[in-house]
């Protein structure tokens, strides 16, 4: 219901994340789409260069608004689209081998991923490891970096919605961003206060990895800072290797 009530505020955020897509060419015909949902915030043309999606959801719900969001763009396209109803994470295992021709899409899910595991510590450990668990695989995410309180009042007049980073043995840097510590100034950019919380996603993408960072004003007073990268099949280094 907040997604569909916020699509307005929301759209400057989908948009980037569209433009993004767009630069993305993925191997494959066929997409795994993790944790798609309703496709809220999926751009529908980049959908289009598939000839097979797979929606992937614990949410039963998910195929009905997905479709309702996307179902015509993909008829359009001829694409098919399925669903299974499933926790990806748990089952990613059997899920890779069993779509062995397809690239995969965390949509915004692996941020989520410290609400459903109590323990913070496995939760990070889990997310770290993703990246080998799917190595030699075409993937990519977008998934919450930091989210917390935001001052609309103090919201600088522009406020800058993205940034691109890359993942190094010293975690994330972003171009031509020195000097003040990363986190500070994503939230200078938002206007965020107090304690935010750390999703523990920064080490997802193998080091390397260009990622854009982009603002999600969730509501006026809470705003998150979404990473999206890519990941060609390709031998990868993690942080853990070095
Ligand atoms: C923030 S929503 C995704 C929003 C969606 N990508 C969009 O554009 O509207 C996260 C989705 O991931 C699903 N989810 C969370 N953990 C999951 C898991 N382990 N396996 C599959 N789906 C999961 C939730 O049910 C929810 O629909």
């Amino acid at each position: 219901m907040r997604a569909f009530v916020r699509r307005r505020p929301w759209r400057p955020t989908t948009e980037l994340i569209a433009e993004w897509l767009d630069g993305i060419q993925p191997a494959h015909k066929e997409l795994l789409l993790i944790g798609g949902s309703a496709g809220w915030m999926m751009s529908s043309r980049w959908l289009q260069r598939f000839e097979r999606i797979v929606l992937i959801d614990i949410d039963p719900f998910a195929p009905t608004l997905f479709r309702w969001n996307h179902g015509r763009a993909l008829r359009q396209s001829s694409t098919r689209l399925e669903f299974l109803q499933c926790d990806a994470l748990r089952d990613l295992e059997a899920l890779l081998p069993a779509y062995p021709e397809a690239s995969i899409f965390f949509d915004n899910v692996l941020g989520q991923h410290v609400y459903r595991v109590p323990d913070f510590d496995r939760a990070e450990s889990e997310l770290n490891q993703i990246a080998q668990r799917l190595s030699g695989r075409d993937w990519g995410s977008v998934h919450d970096l930091f989210s917390g309180p935001a001052n609309p009042k103090t919201l600088p007049a522009k406020p800058v919605m993205s940034f691109v980073g890359t993942l190094s043995a010293q975690g994330l840097t972003v171009d031509g961003m020195i000097g003040t510590p990363l986190h500070r100034r994503l939230l200078d950019q938002v206007g965020g206060i107090d304690e935010w919380m750390d999703h523990v996603t920064s080490s997802v993408f193998p080091l390397g990895t260009h990622a854009r960072l982009i603002a999600w004003p969730f509501v006026p007073t809470y705003v998150h800072w979404l990473q999206a990268g890519w990941v060609s099949a390709a031998p990868l280094i993690t942080k853990d290797q070095i």
